[in-house]
């Protein structure tokens, strides 16, 4: 089959990859020429495991291209995807849907044959219904243009492998016009579909909530363990003990109960604050107040991280050495959107701090987003003459890191774990203050 993939970011590149990796023709559309010559060059301008790979292999079987010609993508293939960003909106909570007005404002006055426009960027509900209409209006196929909804739940780091191995397929179509966009998306994912995974036909709104409230749920989640950890924190008692008694019920399950930093990035805290504005506007944001909370829950374990390097320093962090390990927002990525890592050392500068931070992926990001905070190229650097260590991110190279590594090069023994990352009782043993976040 052919299709074109719009937006090749995390989503759009990985997708346009791995349907060329199931066997398809694509061409990936960007309107920044400079990713368009690096992702034809088999580069990925961004850190994601095995990208790579299967991008070059494909470019290489002549199944994949890049363009950033919409007139050659509208004559490529009659399947569009639709997976350009949807950030949040400055100063406000709401969905920020220029990108994804463009791509239709651009591509539907070039449509003249039947063609089918499939979503896969997470937007509020409704989103998809007024872009059908919009795409039918400016096209000439007019009436023959419909939009559907294939949501993406790919998580940065396995990105290729939730693409190519999914959990489950939703497609959410529109009832007026039923069975073209499922005859194509069954086709297109013939072999997930052949492998027993669950293909789920519903509405569009229906599509588009499962996406955010797969991710309102996650959220919640996290910050019920965050939540539970402070209370830990007031009692002496052992988060991560807990999480692993509390994991043992299947109806509860161990995964996303790690206390810590809380969620970052570039999708968890958008999309929760985008599907509480988007409540409000449909009149029903009772219902989803909650999210306030898991927010501010999330937001508060930053603050509470700081606290703990400031009285680790003897109560202020004027001109304390502070190493922080890790920028990305998670480990496998170098994504640094809403990272707590950058968040709480910007804010230990602010307190007077002399941060010196360091990531083995998202250095080059992290510059470019927060250019006033010292950035160091090894562990060893980040930690010289350092008052406090702070573990910020789970990288691995962390995780493997004992107490008799840094020992001569800190000027103080104090460890703050922010991922719950390291054993307690191995630093403690080694004459190291061990801070984590809901235990000791
Ligand atoms: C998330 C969803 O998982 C994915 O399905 C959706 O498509 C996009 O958003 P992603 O943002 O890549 O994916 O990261 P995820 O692995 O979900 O982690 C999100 C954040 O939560 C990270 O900052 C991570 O460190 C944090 N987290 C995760 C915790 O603090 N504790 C946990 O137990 C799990």
């Amino acid at each position: 089959m052919r299709c074109t993939v719009f937006g090749t970011g995390y989503l759009g590149a990985t997708h346009a990859a791995c349907m060329a990796e199931l066997g398809h023709e694509v061409l990936g559309v960007d309107i920044d020429p400079g990713k368009v010559a690096k992702l034809s060059g088999g580069e990925v301008p961004f850190y994601e495991p095995g990208l790579a790979q299967v991008l070059e292999r494909n470019i290489a079987a002549g199944r994949l291209h890049f363009t950033t010609s919409y007139p050659d993508a509208a004559a490529f293939a009659d399947l569009h995807f639709l997976g350009v960003g949807t950030p949040q909106k400055k100063g406000e909570y709401g969905a920020d849907l220029r990108h994804v007005h463009s791509v239709i404002d651009t591509l539907a006055p070039l449509l003249d044959r039947p063609a089918v426009i499939v979503g896969k960027s997470t937007v509020p509900v409704g989103t998809a219904a007024e872009l059908g209409a919009r795409a039918r209006e400016l096209a000439p196929a007019a009436d023959d243009v419909e939009v559907a909804w294939n949501p993406e739940f790919l998580r940065e780091g396995f990105a290729v492998e939730d693409t190519l191995r999914p959990d489950r397929l939703v497609l959410g179509i529109d009832p007026q016009r039923p069975g073209r966009a499922e005859e194509l998306l069954r086709e297109l994912y013939a072999t997930l579909i052949d492998d027993d995974v669950p293909f789920l036909l519903t509405d569009l709104p229906t599509a588009e909530l499962v996406k955010v409230s797969a991710n309102a749920f996650l959220a919640t989640k996290i910050s019920f363990i965050n939540a539970i950890s402070e209370v830990c924190e007031a009692t002496g008692a052992d988060v991560t003990q807990l999480a692993d008694a509390l994991g043992y019920d299947a109806r509860i399950g161990r995964r996303f109960l790690n206390a810590g930093l809380g969620f970052g990035g570039g999708c968890l805290p958008k999309d929760i604050r985008a599907f509480m504005a988007r409540a409000g506007e449909l009149g029903a944001d009772q219902a989803l107040t909650f999210l306030r909370e898991v927010d501010s829950i999330n937001m508060r374990r930053r603050t509470k991280m700081v606290e703990l390097a400031t009285r680790a320093c003897g109560g202020s962090l004027l001109g304390a050495n502070i190493a922080v390990l890790g920028a990305a927002f998670k480990p496998e990525s170098d994504d640094v959107r809403d990272s707590p890592a950058l968040n709480v050392a910007g804010m230990m500068q602010l307190h007077g701090a002399v941060v010196s931070v360091f990531d083995p992926k998202a250095l080059d990001n992290s510059r470019r987003l927060f250019p006033t905070l010292n950035y160091a190229t090894s562990v060893a650097e980040a930690c010289d003459n350092a008052d406090a260590v702070l573990v910020a991110t789970e990288w691995d190279e962390f995780k493997a890191l004992r107490p008799g590594d840094l020992a001569a090069t800190v000027r103080s023994k104090v460890l703050i774990d922010g991922r719950n990352c390291l054993d307690p009782a191995e630093w403690a043993a080694a004459g190291w203050t061990y801070r984590g976040l809901g235990r000791s």
